[in-house]
């Protein structure tokens, strides 16, 4: 089994009476509340999805990563996991503060070692390449202009109950992998639904390894990404239908969507490794979002560390697309497709179509996962 990013799976997960007093010890606390993907972070972090970090990030590992990509330590690590906060009076190194829900619950305890104010500009450039428009700016506005770092002690997750059938945690990855002996996993990081040419790369990738994870973010994604829950719907139906299941596992990744293109590739990737996975597929623009990032950087960036610095294989993608000449999905690399061979859809073509009860062609999307998108579409909460 591949060994955990910086060697050791992170458990901060806390059990039985253990529980019980970290709980009532919550109750005198100063409480800090987390937004949605804070929220997110704890769980990766409490399940060691996110390992080495046992906490959020603290000033030292912060700059470290904006400048150079690598914790404090040198480890490998692309983007802030930080927390931040939202008024109230800054706790002192060395306190112990209690995070919540939005809603109020107890998630756990923090023991806050660094109090700090980030340079968010700096943050927004060197992380995400962004301006004002990246949706990275209006996130990094909504925080405050402190942020709060410290190891974590875990009470409970955050809960969502629509996905929980399919919620592992990369203990139980690592356990299911090894009881269906696979030793070479392919993770498919998306945030869409599965179109024909996703399908593609996750089908080349099961020509050349022993099992399939696809592992659709679930987390916070921009408004006009389709929700988590029609999603995994599509991927259900396809999964049911056009996929040997016995060599394909469904399971929701709890992160959120930043938009960071090639750095948020080397996040999926590395946490991809924390789950058991030994390959990742990388495409193009893979975690892109409007013109701020090359089509391949994503796939590049990982030639910026050294050997041994991330454990986990890329299987990186050209552009793949349905070929009318060749009838078959294909891509640069195998079809000497001339544009007008290739059926291509924008997003707001398919949308269109989608919302006006249309199925895309059969070469860009399965029926079955059209008929889910139209319904989606259809129903009262999305017009
Ligand atoms: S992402 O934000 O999760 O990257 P998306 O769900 O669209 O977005 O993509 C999932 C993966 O498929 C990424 O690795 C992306 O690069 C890849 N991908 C998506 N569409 C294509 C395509 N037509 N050709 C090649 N790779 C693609």
């Amino acid at each position: 089994m591949i060994t955990p990013h910086g060697g050791l799976l992170i458990q901060c997960m806390v059990e039985g009476d253990a529980r019980q007093s970290l709980l009532a010890e919550a109750e005198n606390l100063q409480k800090i509340v987390l937004n949605s993907r804070e929220a997110s972070d704890f769980e990766m972090i409490a399940t060691g999805a996110m390992s080495p970090l046992n906490g959020f990030m603290c000033e030292e590992d912060y700059n470290s990563v904006v400048s150079g990509m690598r914790l404090a330590s040198g480890v490998a690590w692309p983007l802030p996991i930080v927390l931040s906060l939202k008024g109230g009076a800054a706790p002192a190194e060395g306190e112990r503060v209690a995070l919540l829900s939005e809603e109020g619950s107890v998630y756990g305890v923090m023991t806050v070692s660094s109090v700090y104010k980030p340079d968010k500009q700096a943050e927004l450039e060197q992380c995400y390449r962004g301006d004002s428009e990246h949706p990275a700016a209006a996130y990094l506005d909504s925080l405050g202009d402190t942020y709060i770092g410290g190891s974590i002690e875990a009470a409970d997750l955050p809960s969502y109950e629509k996905h929980n059938d399919y919620r592992l945690t990369p203990l139980q990855t690592r356990a299911i992998f090894e009881e269906k002996g696979w030793n070479t996993i392919v993770a498919f990081q998306t945030r869409n639904p599965i179109h024909r040419a996703h399908e593609y790369l996750t089908k080349v990738a099961l020509e050349q390894v022993d099992g399939l994870l696809v592992h659709p973010l679930v987390g916070d994604t921009k408004s006009d990404d389709i929700p988590s829950d029609v999603r995994m719907s599509c991927y259900k139906a396809l999964l049911d239908k056009y996929y040997p299941l016995e060599r394909t596992m469904l399971a929701v990744y709890p992160q959120a969507m930043r938009y960071g293109g090639p750095r948020e590739a080397i996040l999926h990737a590395i946490c991809r490794q924390n789950y058991g996975c030994t390959h990742i597929i990388v495409g193009r623009d893979h975690a892109g979002v409007g013109n701020y990032y090359g089509t391949f950087d994503a796939q590049e960036i990982f030639s910026e560390f050294g050997a041994g610095e991330i454990l986990i294989d890329t299987l990186l993608f050209e552009h793949a697309f349905f070929c009318k000449l060749t009838g078959g999905m294909a891509s640069t690399k195998s079809s000497p497709a001339k544009a007008e061979d290739k059926i291509f859809l924008s997003g707001t073509k398919v949308r269109e179509m989608l919302l006006n009860g249309e199925r895309p062609p059969a070469e860009f999307t399965r029926p079955e996962v059209a008929d889910i998108l139209i319904n989606s579409y259809a129903s009262p909460q999305n017009t």
